[in-house]
């Protein structure tokens, strides 16, 4: 690549392999047409792979079949300590899903997903049957806004502006949850803000108190300039390159505890607006929280609004349930996020090879 530095300077540069911005530049002009149902399918899964996932584990597989994909959750990539129920892990494969299927709208396939929840880790969780549409309708505008976005939803820690969110962005999420599997819960209302705010603050004490769960966190932490495909970087956190490289070992090694909670509880506080997404325990509904959580964050992302998760109480069953009793609801809580808006760029994450999460 050739970069203009000044007049008179020419900088030559080389474009190396970057293994946080690569699987971001997934380009649709290089949609296979012409291609085998397989390349074209491979094509539509570089966009379920951008899908969040707790520790950004990318606990997800994919068998190619003619008449579909079929989608596993990938437990070997469970987190014991964090997630002992594989909750969130399904919250991820729903998100991954949600990308597939509006991946699919946007290429033109109709695409029906049909879940399997028997339970067998050994069958695909899932599977997407997807085929050319006979209409030849160009995708809604709904669709079209949601793709667009996928590539560009990052998750957001750093801090927001107090700016207020817009009655109409709550309302136009508010619509997006709603039926029975996953419902939302929002929250502009200081005093209640408050009382989430140090809820996330002792979740994060007891946790980050927890050697074991240290232990866990620090396993999924990589340097800024990681050759590794999954995990957080220091980046994701606003942590220089060289903090970065000590980062996993320093969670391994030193209660931080006091301080972490300090700088969550901080963050939760000056959150213009909380969302809780909630819904009954079960393997059905934490794979539709994921899909509704997605078309969120896409939402938001198109919108120009940045949002971070902050799921410690709702990983703590005391916690859960003071979260559950604040917010006045019967099923509990699932994922807890936080929106606003600020000037500072996230910073995308790693994502393995498409080809890495297909099995033959
Ligand atoms: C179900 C779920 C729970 C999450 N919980 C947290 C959390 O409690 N704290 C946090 O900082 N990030 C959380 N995340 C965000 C992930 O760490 C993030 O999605 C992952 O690192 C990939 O980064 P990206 O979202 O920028 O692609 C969660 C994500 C998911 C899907």
């Amino acid at each position: 690549m050739v970069a203009l530095k000044n007049d008179s300077e020419l900088e030559v540069t080389e474009r190396t392999f970057d293994p946080l911005r690569t699987p971001y530049e997934v380009d649709e002009l290089t949609f296979p047409a012409e291609g085998s149902l397989a390349e074209q399918y491979t094509h539509l899964l570089r966009y379920a792979i951008l899908a969040p996932s707790s520790y950004n584990t990318q606990p997800w597989k994919f068998r190619l079949f003619d008449n579909g994909i079929a989608v596993y959750a990938d437990y070997t990539r469970r987190l014991p300590v964090a997630d002992p129920n594989s909750r969130e892990l399904l919250m991820g494969v729903g998100a991954a899903i949600m990308n597939l299927r509006i991946a699919a709208a946007h290429f033109g396939f109709d695409c029906r997903v049909d879940y399997n929840y028997s339970g067998d880790s050994e069958l695909p969780i899932a599977f997407a049957s997807v085929e050319r549409s006979l209409s030849h309708k160009t995708p809604d505008d709904s669709v079209e806004k949601l793709f667009s976005a996928i590539a560009k939803r990052h998750t957001n820690r750093n801090p927001f502006l107090m700016a207020r969110v817009p009655e109409a962005v709550i309302s136009r999420l508010s619509n997006l949850g709603g039926d029975a599997d996953a419902s939302l819960f929002f929250s502009t209302d200081a005093t209640k803000n408050t009382t989430v705010a140090h809820l996330v603050a002792a979740a994060e004490r007891v946790q980050q108190g927890d050697t074991q769960f240290r232990k866990e966190l620090a396993e999924w932490i990589r340097p800024n300039k990681t050759h590794k495909s999954d995990g957080m970087t220091g980046a994701a956190f606003g942590v220089s390159d060289v903090t970065s490289t000590l980062a996993s070992w320093a969670i391994k090694t030193i209660d931080m505890s006091n301080l972490r909670a300090r700088h969550d509880e901080r963050l939760c506080l000056e959150a213009p607006a909380l969302l809780v997404l909630y819904g009954e325990d079960s393997v059905p509904t934490w794979l539709a929280v994921g899909e509704v959580m997605e078309k969120i964050l896409l939402t938001l992302t198109r919108d120009g609004l940045q949002f971070s998760f902050f799921n410690m109480p709702i990983e703590l069953p005391e916690a859960r349930l003071e979260l559950r009793k604040l917010i006045g609801v019967k099923s509990w809580p699932q994922l807890l996020l936080r929106i606003g808006y600020s000037l500072e760029k996230p910073a995308p994450s790693p994502r393995r090879p498409v080809e890495e999460c297909i099995v033959k």
